[in-house]
């Protein structure tokens, strides 16, 4: 399949893995490669530059295909070493970033000069405009359904892809809410060139979590998700658990009053507890809508290619026959 997503990305299949905190490593980023996708290393896993730098080396030694870096921008009293990561990239000779958070204009010019594409991901259409605007190459439109952070504008990929086809230039991907070649074509119909997938690529062999999360997401349902932080306006779409429940009552309890403080038990630090040891209680983590529709763990190659053969179908198949 041919669109301004794969020819933008020099890629086979128009299918982004998105940024993951602690799912994104080397070896997830190099099986989307491998398989024809867009596969991103999740920049701020890695603790500081140099292990950025090297978990780069790393996953060079798994594809000869390129692969990018989700670089997430969040507002923090002590910043990351931005600087330091974006060097780690251009000295990676990285040429595709994923930009999410807050407005990346302050580093894309540095990355545009060393000819790096980037696409932003955003949950509006206004700030898929202001990411045209600074000179991003493509935007990643990601909806309510989604995982991780939604925004708090609550509107659906129905609504809001059309709209960002409506007022966009550049290319840009659906994100939230994919799984399969339904979702592909789909989005293909609703003005998008390709579609961004986080949840979905966690249920796969070869993403380096435990065993525990991908069962978690084939168990689950799509009424398993909370809405977590809104009091904050940090919205964060995740998996109901005990920790969950927990967070949701303190916000039941605290109203307007509650502060980040208040729920740190159950969102800070817990990503390793789950991604790496499988504690499935240990705290809040995102996962979105789309889990259930996730009802098997498939090799990234398996998923990928099961996609675009059911795309090719319902494209040349069911609709084509419809539109006899
Ligand atoms: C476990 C998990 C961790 C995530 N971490 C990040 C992150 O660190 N940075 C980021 O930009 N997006 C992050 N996301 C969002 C994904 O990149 C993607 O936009 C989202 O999952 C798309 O929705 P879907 O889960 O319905 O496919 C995360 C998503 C999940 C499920």
């Amino acid at each position: 399949m041919k669109t301004k997503i794969t020819e933008l990305f020099e890629i086979e299949h128009p299918i982004i893995q998105g940024g993951m905190h602690w799912v994104g490593f080397a070896e997830m980023a190099a099986a989307v490669a491998n398989a024809g996708g867009l596969g991103l290393i999740t920049g701020l896993t890695q603790r500081a530059p140099e292990d950025l730098a090297k978990e780069i080396a790393r996953c060079k030694t798994m594809t000869d295909k390129a692969f990018g870096v989700n670089l997430t921008f969040l507002p923090s009293v002590t910043p990351p070493d931005y600087p330091g990561y974006i060097k780690a990239i251009i000295d990676g000779g990285i040429k595709a970033v994923e930009t999410a958070g807050n407005n990346p204009a302050k580093w894309l010019p540095v990355l545009k000069e060393n000819g790096i594409k980037v696409i932003h991901k955003c949950t509006s259409v206004r700030h898929a405009l202001k990411a045209e605007s600074i000179g991003c190459d493509a935007v990643s439109v990601d909806g309510f359904e989604c995982g991780g952070h939604p925004g708090e504008d609550d509107v659906p990929n129905f609504i809001l892809l059309p709209r960002a086809a409506e007022e966009l230039k550049v290319p840009f991907v659906a994100s939230g809410g994919m799984a399969d070649g339904r979702s592909l074509v789909a989005a293909l119909a609703l003005g998008a060139d390709g579609m961004n997938m986080g949840t979905r690529f966690m249920a796969t062999k070869e993403a380096p979590i435990h065993q525990n999360v991908k069962d978690a997401l084939v168990a689950a349902s799509e009424l398993d998700t909370r809405l977590i932080m809104r009091p904050l306006r940090n919205t964060e779409r995740v998996l109901d658990n005990a920790a969950v429940d927990r967070l949701l009552a303190k916000e039941k309890q605290l109203g307007a009053e509650i502060k980040f403080e208040d729920i740190i038990g159950e969102v800070a630090g817990v990503y390793p507890r789950i991604m790496r040891d499988g504690d499935m209680e240990a705290g809040a983590w995102s996962c979105g809508m789309v889990a259930g529709l996730i009802h098997d763990v498939p090799t990234v190659k398996e998923l990928i290619d099961r996609i675009m053969g059911e795309a090719h179908e319902i494209i040349a198949g069911r609709l084509a026959r419809m539109d006899a």
